[in-house]
């Protein structure tokens, strides 16, 4: 468990676009995969790696993730008074009592640096996580979680670092692309990363996924940056330019990635996940098998 990142940023600002009209209103962090929300899944891959303040960048339509990570007296008041005690511990297991729950606004959607900026006052001067909820990250079984992995890298050389994965060719545009220097083990120097290459330009196949340890000094970094594609103030820009100063690493990671905020993955975590879990798991299958596909 790391002791070194204590804090870890949750962007959930963006718009959600590809997600329409499910997202109109709702926020996309709190689609269910099986019976719990994406955000849930990020936050306790970043808890079961030691962290325990947890921050939120929030903006417009997203108020139901702050209720999320509150109490809820109503309901838990008539759960207990219903004898509901199961009910009452999954309810109130989402905000374990040593986890803090911290929340800022993010006034437009400018871009995910421009998200990250805006946890600086929250996180200050130290070393911290990023997870993107909309990123569903599922260890290896029984292995550790991916931040959990990432954090452990950490605590060995101290640098920045990304979670990578190799990526077909033709997604390359869906990325930020990394090449670099083999380091050892799961690790890579990196030399070069660009923000969503056209496959022909694109410098390797290993694509950026939404796990990232950062150094404080990147704060400085992004507030230097200029905005980039789609007009946004990228992250992947602002680590280019970290990388003039420190060196940053990525980090092939052991699991598996649903990209939660695209339909198709979406559809893929919700199958597999169901699949797995203990109460619905052995019917679905069942059924599953009586499709004709
Ligand atoms: P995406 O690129 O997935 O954008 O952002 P999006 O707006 O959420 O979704 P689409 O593409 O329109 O469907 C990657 C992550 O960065 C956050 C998002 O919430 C998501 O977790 N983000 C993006 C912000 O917090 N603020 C922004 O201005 C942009």
């Amino acid at each position: 468990m790391t002791t070194l990142i204590r804090k870890a940023v949750f962007p959930v600002a963006g718009l959600g676009t590809r997600f329409l009209p499910a997202t109109k209103a709702a926020p996309k962090e709190m689609l269910p995969v099986v019976d719990k929300p994406l955000i849930q899944y990020a936050v306790e891959e970043a808890y079961e790696a030691g962290i325990r303040d947890m921050v939120f960048v929030t903006g417009r339509s997203k108020r139901a993730i702050e209720d999320h990570f509150d109490t809820a007296y109503e309901l838990e008041s008539e759960l207990e008074a219903a004898g509901k005690q199961a009910l009452l511990h999954l309810v109130r297991s989402v905000i374990p009592e040593d986890m803090n729950c911290l929340f800022v606004r993010q006034p437009r959607s400018l871009g995910l640096g421009h998200a990250v900026l805006c946890a600086e006052p929250l996180v200050g001067n130290e070393p911290f996580a990023v997870l993107l909820a909309d990123d569903l990250m599922v260890g290896e079984p029984g292995g550790p979680g991916v931040m959990a992995q990432m954090a452990a890298a950490f605590e060995k050389q101290g640098r920045s670092l990304l979670a990578v994965q190799e990526v077909p060719q033709e997604e390359t545009r869906r990325y930020g692309i990394v090449k670099g220097e083999d380091a050892g083990g799961p690790l890579l120097r990196i030399e070069e990363i660009i923000e969503k290459p056209a496959p022909e330009v694109a410098p390797s196949r290993m694509g950026v996924a939404g796990r990232y340890v950062l150094t404080p000094r990147i704060f400085e970094e992004i507030r230097q940056q200029p905005r980039g594609v789609g007009g946004e103030i990228q992250l992947t820009d602002a680590i280019a330019r970290l990388m003039r100063h420190e060196a940053v690493y990525a980090y092939a990671y052991s699991g598996k990635r649903y990209d939660c905020g695209s339909k198709e993955g979406f559809l893929q975590a919700t199958v597999e996940l169901a699949l797995q879990h203990p109460q619905v798991g052995a019917h679905f299958r069942d059924w599953l098998k009586t499709l004709q596909v």
